[in-house]
């Protein structure tokens, strides 16, 4: 069963930026590029490093650690190391608030 759960205000991740929320045992990177909001895991898949201190970039967010960059919209990782997608969810926007779907 998935659940729309409230992850912040709209205002709260300009363009450009990235945001991390925990909701029970998830850990989830919201990221706006070019005004359009993304939610993925925020641990990558590849050596646990956390995403929220990555780069974004136009192909998505690049990892810390050893630099794979997993697309936004897929979670697939676009260089190595990392082989394994990112979990993605999907996001709306209601009245200033960005919903993510768990
Ligand atoms: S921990 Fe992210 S690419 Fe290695």
């Amino acid at each position: 069963m998935t659940n729309w759960i409230k992850a912040c205000n709209l205002e709260t991740v300009s363009s450009g930026d990235l945001f991390s929320f925990d909701h029970e045992t998830k850990k989830i990177l919201l990221s706006n590029f070019n005004g359009k909001i993304y939610a993925t895991d925020r641990i990558c898949t590849h050596e646990e490093a956390d995403l929220s201190t990555g780069m974004l970039n136009e192909e998505g967010v690049r990892c810390p650690l050893h630099l794979s960059v997993f697309n936004l919209e897929t979670g697939k990782p676009q260089n190595p190391p990392a082989e394994k997608s990112l979990k993605t969810y999907n996001v709306k926007i209601d009245q200033n608030s960005i919903y993510v779907e768990i």
